[in-house]
């Protein structure tokens, strides 16, 4: 293709740039060279100047170059929108010819150069939305005579407006806006006397606009909107008889309403909007009969709105609002039947709503189809907006409000409105916000609101709104912000709510709602905020959803809501602590004693960790046997029931064992058999007292960690299974893994945890590839974080029995969450001397009353096993550490460092020493004093997390006494 040609293009050039320029006639004129430089210099991504080619006779058909067919050569070229970047380069100022020179929206860079403008002939220049910077260089404007149109709109141009351009007194149309212009304007400016269009809006120019505006006597269009001009605006603006839109919007402009505007009848856009305007709205303003917008918003006139603005008939928006107005709306205005947008929010309005108001707009339709020829064309007019906000109106909603069938926004809130909403609400199918927030409405919410198709924002709360949440609300599907908070709504909240299904707002707090929260809550998937608190709501939080996540202070005020994130257990949830049998017969198997380490000497703290091994590996025995016991007597025991959603499968278990569901709290019942197929060695991730534990990835993409109990067959019936596991999914603290849910058939029991992919804090302490160095800061984030996740499994009347590193597990904040708690309670069938053993397998973390067989075992286990734990995580040190020939066991180490007074020796030295001491000391001492070897001098959990406060506090005390 010709394309290829092309390509040689720079190399062409410089072979025989030269002879090119001397033999400035065909093929190559002048124009094409230029051209063909000029594009040179361009990347050009779309191919958009494929068609310019050096093989053609002359440009003059190539795309966006058009030339004068007198004389041939290029007059205009115009690129707009074609993708094109790079500079603009002096290939230009060949196209001696040239009059348009048009290169908007493209992505052209660098400065603008000073002699452009020598093209003689240029009348449009128009280089508006692009990437040029820098400043307009002083001398640029010198030759602009010929110039009728310049814009450089929405680039990124920054200095002053050259004094030169006053030069440009063709200059019809010029646009600087949206640039970062700066300094004052110059002097001069209104020399101009052919301009037509200025825009210099959205720059950063300043001080006084000047005077002068008597030359101008061919204005139409005045925008110096969003820049930073000061003073008052010139008197002799009313000088500019055609000027039909004037925008001095968003600037610090002062003064009075200028008395001349007054004779700019022609004027349709008026915008003094966003500055500091004082003093009445003039009388006058009706003369301004086509006025379509008026936006005096957010100044500070005062005073009464004329009468003479129902003139306006014209008037298509009018905003008021945010400034000091006061008296009534007066009812002239139902005169502007054009109106779409009535805002007078934010003022010191008083006065009736009356029902003129709603009549507004509507008139239209009647005296347009009377007049109208064309009576099948009917144009439809009525008010889309109406902002009465944050005044003080009063009285009630008139019936009349149906009649605005096309209205779209209703701001009503903030004043003394009084008495029912209209069931005539149904009428306004085009409302999407709906605001009667912070009246003193009473009555109810009407059913009729369910005709309020297209509502996506209802707000009705802080009224005297009584009765029930309508259940018609639901056919409100477009809904996502729904506030009724601050009312007397009773009754319970409709599960028809849940039918909202783009809801994603909503606070129905501070009412008198009574009875449970519906669980179909748990599948609005949008919902992200959900407040219900002080209400009457009892029974149980719904699991899953915005439940999951929702902030306690959302549901609290409801004393008889129970879950784990009110704090307050549901009744039927009392797990007995367990117990040591005395009587059973859990040791001194000695043979089976084979320790993976050498010849050592014990100590008495290590003689109790390797009895408590020994127990273990009976335990191991016991289970086993205990398994194949209840695997024989499997066949004569079906399950009780069928899990909700399973088939019935589950009471014959020889068809098919493998047949169940997964059941997820957060409501998904889901076939498990092709998940459960990826329980297998790859996904194995861990193992525990219970069982192994594999990484899952499910049908939803989410990831889990899934525990498949290894003792299956002495796991609880499936009814008592199922209850067991739905009580541990509640429990939800920001310091426990959150169990999402479980899987059961008689030959599998699967519990599904939240996936922590960090892993464990045995891994992330002791793992030489983790390569994680914890910080003290970080070291003590966990060591109160698991403190706190431990308080809170004790006040569930939980005990854990088996704290240990492996079994903590850390988020990406450093957040530690406890795992692997709870599970006793599905293993009934287990003796307890068993058990223990088994589930508090960890050498080391064992509290020695484990050994001991005549103390009762209870929650001050878990003590010991946490006061280890702090050690651990101070020092960077296992619990029980094999030497060459020795074995170190860190408490015994630890105390006696303390004893010898060489106990900074013993912090982690992969700190450096980048620890505060006045932390660490009493951290490690409170370790110790957790892991005492009586139970009754270790503290309660509660304490531990107060005086861990404590320290933190204390040290913080003396860094700041120190700054
Ligand atoms: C301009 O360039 C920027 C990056 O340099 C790019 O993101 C943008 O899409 C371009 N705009 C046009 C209109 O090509
Ligand atoms: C100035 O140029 C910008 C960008 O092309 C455009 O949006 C704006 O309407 C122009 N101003 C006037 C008054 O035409
Ligand atoms: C515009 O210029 C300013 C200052 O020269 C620079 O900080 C900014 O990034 C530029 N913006 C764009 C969109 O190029
Ligand atoms: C919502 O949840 C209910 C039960 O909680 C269920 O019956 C219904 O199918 C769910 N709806 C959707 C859309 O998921």
């Amino acid at each position: 293709m010709k394309q290829d040609q092309f390509i040689n293009l720079p190399l062409f050039l410089v072979l025989f740039g030269p002879f090119l320029v001397i033999s400035q006639n065909q093929p190559f004129n002048e124009d094409m060279l230029g051209l063909i430089v000029f594009k040179a210099g361009l990347e050009d991504p779309k191919n958009k100047l494929s068609t310019w080619n050096e093989d053609d006779y002359s440009p003059c058909n190539w795309d966006g170059v058009k030339c004068d067919p007198s004389t041939n050569r290029v007059s205009s070229l115009i690129l707009d929108g074609f993708s094109l970047y790079g500079h603009i380069n002096r290939g230009l100022m060949r196209l001696q010819f040239l009059q348009i020179l048009s290169l908007s929206r493209n992505n052209f860079t660098g400065t603008i150069k000073n002699d452009l403008l020598t093209l003689w002939n240029l009348k449009v220049v128009d280089l508006s939305e692009n990437n040029l910077f820098g400043t307009i260089p002083d001398g640029f404007f010198q030759q602009c005579w010929s110039l009728r149109v310049l814009s450089f709109s929405k680039n990124n141009l920054t200095g002053k407006i050259p004094d030169s351009l006053t030069s440009c007194f063709s200059l019809a149309t010029l646009n600087f806006s949206s640039n970062q212009l700066c300094g004052e304007l110059p002097y001069g400016m209104w020399f101009l006397r052919e301009l037509q269009s200025l825009d210099l809006s959205n720059n950063l120019i300043k001080g006084n606009i000047p005077e002068g505006f008597q030359n101008l006597y061919d204005l139409r269009e005045l925008r110096v909107g969003k820049n930073l001009f000061t003073g008052k605006i010139p008197e002799s603006v009313g000088n500019c008889l055609l000027l039909k839109l004037i925008d001095f919007s968003d600037n610090f402009l002062s003064g009075k309403f200028p008395e001349s505007i007054q004779r700019l009848t022609s004027c349709t856009f008026l915008s003094l909007q966003g500055n500091s305007f004082t003093g009445g709205i003039p009388h006058w303003i009706g003369e301004l009969i086509n006025l379509e917008i008026l936006d005096l918003s957010e100044n500070r006139f005062s005073g009464w709105i004329p009468n003479s603005i129902g003139n306006l008939e014209s008037l298509s928006r009018l905003n008021l609002s945010r400034n000091h107005i006061t008296g009534n709306l007066p009812e002239t205005m139902v005169n502007c039947i054009k109106l779409l947008s009535l805002d007078v929010s934010h003022n010191h309005l008083k006065g009736i709503i009356s029902s003129w108001l709603f009549r507004i707009g509507i008139q239209s339709n009647n005296s347009k189809r009377n007049s109208s020829s064309f009576s099948s064309v009917y144009y439809y007019y009525g008010l889309q907006v109406l902002d009465l906000s944050s005044n003080a109106f009063f009285g009630q909603i008139p019936f009349g409000i149906g009649g605005l069938s096309s209205l779209q926004t209703l701001n009503l809130s903030t004043n003394n409105i009084y008495g029912f909403i209209p069931v005539s609400v149904r009428e306004l199918k085009s409302l999407y916000i709906l605001d009667l927030s912070h009246n003193e409405l009473n009555g109810s919410i009407p059913d009729e609101i369910e005709g309020v198709i297209s509502l996506t924002e209802l707000r009705l709360q802080r009224n005297f709104l009584g009765g029930r949440i309508p259940v018609q609300i639901a056919k409100c599907s477009a809904l996502r912000s729904l506030n009724l908070a601050h009312n007397k709504l009773n009754g319970s909240i409709p599960a028809s709510i849940a039918e909202l299904t783009n809801l994603q707002y909503a606070d129905l707090s501070y009412n008198k709602l009574s009875g449970t929260l519906p669980k179909e809550l748990t599948n609005l998937t949008q919902l992200f905020s959900f407040n219900v608190s002080y209400n009457h709501l009892q029974g149980e939080l719904p699991v899953g959803g915005i439940f999951n996540k929702i902030s306690p202070s959302f549901v609290s005020g409801n004393p008889l809501l129970c879950g784990s994130v009110v704090n307050h257990s549901c009744p039927s949830f009392h797990p007995k602590p367990i117990v040591l049998n005395p009587n059973s017969n859990c040791s001194n198997s000695r043979s089976s004693l084979q320790n993976h380490h050498h010849k050592i000497t014990l100590s008495i703290s290590v003689f109790i960790a390797i009895g408590a091994a020994i127990s273990i590996v009976v335990g191991v025995v016991a289970v086993t046997v205990l398994n194949i016991h209840v695997r024989s007597s499997m066949s004569h025991s079906d399950p009780p029931f069928a899990l909700s959603g399973g088939e019935d499968c589950s009471f014959s278990p020889s068809k098919d064992p493998n047949c169940g569901k997964r059941v997820m709290f957060s409501g998904d019942v889901v076939d498990f058999v092709d998940e459960a197929h990826n329980l297998n060695i790859e996904s194995e991730i861990g193992g525990g007292g219970f069982g192994i534990v594999y990484y899952v990835v499910l049908r939803d993409g989410s990831s889990v960690a899934i525990k498949k109990l290894i003792v299956s067959s002495l796991t609880k019936s499936q009814e008592d299974f199922v209850r067991e596991v739905k009580k541990l999914g509640e429990i939800r603290h920001h310091n426990l893994v959150v169990i999402e849910g479980y899987y059961w058939t008689s030959s599998s029991q699967l519990i599904i945890y939240e996936y922590l992919s960090r892993g464990n804090l045995n891994k992330l302490l002791h793992d030489d590839h983790s390569k994680i160095v914890f910080t003290w800061r970080q070291r003590f984030k966990i060591i109160s974080g698991i403190a706190k996740g431990l308080a809170y499994l004790h006040q569930m009347n939980i005990t854990h029995y088996n704290i240990k590193s492996t079994n903590v597990f850390i988020d990406f904040n450093d957040e530690p969450k406890i795992g692997d708690f709870g599970l006793l309670n599905l293993f009934p069938m287990l003796d307890h001397c068993v058990l223990s053993s088994k589930v508090q397998s960890a050498l080391g973390y064992m509290a020695p009353e484990f050994a001991c067989r005549t103390v009762n075992i209870t929650e001050k286990c878990d003590i010991y096993g946490f006061g280890v734990l702090v050690l651990e995580v101070v020092t960077g040190k296992k619990p029980v550490e094999y030497m060459e020939d020795d074995v170190v066991v860190l408490c015994d180490m630890v105390r006696s460092s303390l004893e010898d007074g060489k106990i900074e020796q013993c912090i982690d030295e992969k700190l450096l020493g980048d620890f505060s001491v006045e932390e660490a000391m009493p951290v490690i001492k409170l370790g110790l004093v957790c892991a005492s070897k009586v139970p009754s001098s270790r503290p309660d959990m509660a304490e531990v997390v107060n005086i861990l406060e404590l320290i933190q506090c204390s040290s913080e005390g003396q860094q700041e006494d120190l700054q």
